[in-house]
């Protein structure tokens, strides 16, 4: 027998049910994406692999170790994207969205990561994920912030995740703590791996992602990036932190929350579960003003984040085991009996014409009207519409409301009267 080909490891189906618990999600939040003024943009799945170099930062996680890079037929070297911050951006410059204006923008797909695979952790993701562009005040970091509070309250996971908060300051900053975190890591150079030795004098910060347990004890001795804030970015982060207690938007400072990708400044935060184990962080994000300068643009401030959409729907899941999709249909119609098949294949289409809001299915395949019910009934339809040889004969058909029980004859010559009546009995 042929080997069976199955998916890429870390890459998985949606199947019917899933994926309508991903609509149900995905709707609430775009609902409220829109609310907040955020226009949608699609954006390409694959792009030039410097887009992702230059913008996470080559030292990076992301760019070392886990971008799927492959040359098109031209030798080119393209990337799987691995987040939707680059592209954005990107493509912000290249149609001029960006200069001098305000946007606010929001986008959703498939991202790639080669990582290694398990709950909550896969090769390919989905995320939503928003970015606003050309406002720099801790207003705009508040206002987005309390949006993605309004995303749990919406979908009732408020009380299952948590805020995270802080600031890693300016440019400027950065380079203050480079210099201190340089001179620590000399200092300390013999606990250190070999990624790390490799990152220090690059990108000091980077070495404090690394997951390696033996260095944890080394890194709890070193004094956060806060404590070497300048003043702009401390009043920024105070404002902000006032602006969130006077929404009632609580937060914990965790002043180790640094995120591993390099264009952020100033604010950066993540919302986090303890309800999924290992994977917790379930939408991340921060300020980023000098990313769209450094793609060549013109300097112009932004700042977004990301949910991973299987850790969400993971989530609501667990937490609220009792949200369950409907996968029923409004109607299902049923024929047996010469002349019958076509016209219920005429009449399903007036009366999805009429309804087209109606999810409406017939029956393919004949059978008898014993197995036609079965059928409808393995839909969960909620009504069926019967024409059997009478019913042709006498040029009406029979409304049938499954969950009740009852049924009345109506007259097909007036087509009008029943869709009424069809109207009527949906909206009991
Ligand atoms: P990120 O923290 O790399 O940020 O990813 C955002 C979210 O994507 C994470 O919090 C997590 O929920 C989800 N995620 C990441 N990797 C995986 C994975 N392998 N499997 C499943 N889910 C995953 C960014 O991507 C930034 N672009 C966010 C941002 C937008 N910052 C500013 N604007």
């Amino acid at each position: 027998m042929t080997k069976k080909i199955q998916a890429v490891r870390g890459m998985h189906d949606c199947l019917p049910l899933d994926a309508s618990m991903y609509q149900y999600v995905e709707t609430r939040i775009i609902q409220v994406l829109s609310s907040y003024g955020f226009s949608e943009i699609r954006l390409p799945v694959v792009e030039a692999t410097p887009l992702f170099t230059h913008a996470i930062g080559d030292m990076t996680d992301v760019v070392e170790k886990e971008m799927y890079t492959f040359k098109d037929r031209r030798g080119m070297s393209v990337t799987l994207r691995p987040e939707g911050t680059a592209g954005c951006v990107r493509a912000g410059i290249e149609n001029g969205l960006l200069y001098n204006q305000e946007q606010r923008l929001w986008y959703m797909g498939p991202m790639f990561r080669y990582e290694r695979p398990q709950k909550g952790r896969y090769r390919q993701f989905h995320q939503i994920g928003a970015e606003v562009f050309g406002l720099q005040g801790p207003d705009i970091d508040a206002d987005l912030i309390i949006m993605t509070a309004k995303f749990w309250k919406v979908l009732g996971i408020s009380d299952y995740i948590h805020l995270e908060l802080n600031s890693i300051g300016s440019i400027a900053t950065r380079k203050n703590y480079h210099h201190t975190l340089i001179a620590l890591l000399e200092d300390n150079v013999q606990i250190l791996d070999a990624d790390c030795k490799r990152r220090m004098y690059a990108n000091p910060l980077r070495v404090l992602d690394s997951k390696n347990p033996d260095m944890q004890a080394l890194f709890d001795t070193i004094s956060p990036i806060g404590h070497y804030l300048d003043d702009k970015s401390h009043e920024h982060f105070n404002e902000l932190c006032q602006l969130l207690d006077l929404a009632g938007i609580s937060y914990r400072v965790n002043q180790r929350l640094v995120r591993g990708l390099d264009y952020y400044n100033g604010t950066v935060f993540e919302w986090i579960t303890d309800s999924l184990g290992a994977q917790g962080s379930i939408c991340a994000g921060g300020r980023y003003d000098t990313l769209v300068g450094l793609l060549g643009g013109r300097n112009t401030p932004g700042i977004g984040f990301a949910i991973g959409l299987e850790r969400l729907v993971l989530l609501v899941q667990k937490v609220l085991p009792e949200i369950t999709v409907p996968q029923s249909i409004d109607l299902y119609l049923i024929a047996s009996g010469q002349g019958t098949e076509r016209a219920m294949f005429l009449l399903s289409e007036t009366i999805r014409n009429a309804f087209p809001d109606l999810k409406i299915m017939r029956n393919f395949g004949g059978g008898s009207f014993k197995k036609q019910f079965s059928r409808a009934n393995k839909y969960r339809a909620r009504l069926a519409i019967v024409l059997g040889e009478y019913e042709i004969n006498h040029n009406q058909c029979i409304i049938k409301d499954l969950c009740k029980g009852t049924q009345q004859t109506v007259s097909l010559s007036q087509i009008s009267f029943l869709i009424r009546m069809l109207s009527n009995i949906l909206q009991t």
